[in-house]
């Protein structure tokens, strides 16, 4: 492994256009459950992708919204792990390092990175179901007067119990400027890093094949295997938070 980790060293000692896509597996080793991890406690019951949609949000307001204050709540409470600051130090290293997520935590932010794109929106920011106001009508919820045991708050603009959390449930949209950023960058880089996603949910899973296709060099950072590991040129098999620090260390002169 030392010498794919010296590989990856020289090759971006050279890179001019770098970018990181990341998903759940990077915020794993900061207790963050992946999106496929078996939920813990009374959410073991639930499949997320029954949970992460309108249609359940319709169906049931408040289990929806309770799910999301559970999450809300546990992301809040943690922090960047070796694998976050590691990449603010390849950031320092290369210059720029934009990364493009699927997490819908700010772990990167705390840690640091510098250009952060959210293609799954953020679980701390909150907008109106019926985006009433306009789309998204972001809400703070930390100026509502609301009950916690009593599901969703109720929208200041239109005075239904409307709140919900902005990221991106199955079956929506992604937020427009972020994945034509994504693409933007995925194609004009000369390395990517992919880095803890299971790359099954698209658009996401298709921007390491936009790098590949347009010559990047495009290494994968995960303990299993994926449907990306067949494009990937080289493969660090194991955890982000061990990888990227060795990876770190070999930039260091
Ligand atoms: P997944 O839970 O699908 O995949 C997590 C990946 O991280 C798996 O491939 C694990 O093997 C890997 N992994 C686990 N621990 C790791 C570690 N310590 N270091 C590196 N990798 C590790 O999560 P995502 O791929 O992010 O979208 O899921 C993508 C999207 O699926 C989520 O953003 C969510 C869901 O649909 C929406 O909710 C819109």
């Amino acid at each position: 492994m030392y010498n794919l980790v010296q590989e990856t060293a020289k090759i971006l000692k050279i890179a001019h256009s770098p970018v990181v896509l990341t998903g759940a597996g990077v915020s794993k080793e900061s207790g963050v459950p992946t999106f496929r991890d078996a939920l813990e406690g009374l959410w073991e019951q639930y499949d997320p992708q029954e949970l992460a949609t309108p249609e359940a949000y319709q169906r049931n307001p408040k289990l929806v919204w309770d799910w999301y204050e559970f999450r809300r709540k546990q992301v809040a409470r943690v922090k960047p792990n070796a694998g976050h600051l590691a990449l603010v130090d390849i950031e320092k290293h290369c210059g720029t390092l934009p990364i493009i997520t699927q997490n819908v935590d700010h772990l990167h932010e705390q840690a640091g990175s510098s250009d952060v794109i959210h293609l799954h929106g953020n679980i701390q920011n909150h907008k109106c179901f019926y985006n009433c106001e306009g789309n998204p009508t972001p809400i703070d919820i930390s100026t509502l007067d609301y009950d916690e045991n009593d599901g969703p708050p109720t929208c200041p603009y239109c005075h239904r119990k409307s709140v919900r959390v902005d990221v991106v449930w199955f079956g929506e949209m992604l937020p427009e400027a972020m994945i034509r950023r994504a693409y933007t960058l995925s194609g004009a880089a000369d390395v990517m890093i992919v880095i803890g996603t299971s790359g099954l949910v698209t658009p996401a899973a298709n921007l390491p094949r936009v790098a590949k296709k347009a010559g990047a060099i495009v290494i994968e950072v995960n303990p299993d295997h994926t449907p990306i590991s067949s494009i990937a040129d080289i493969r660090l098999a194991g955890a982000s938070g061990e990888m990227l620090p060795q990876l770190v260390a070999a930039l260091s002169p």
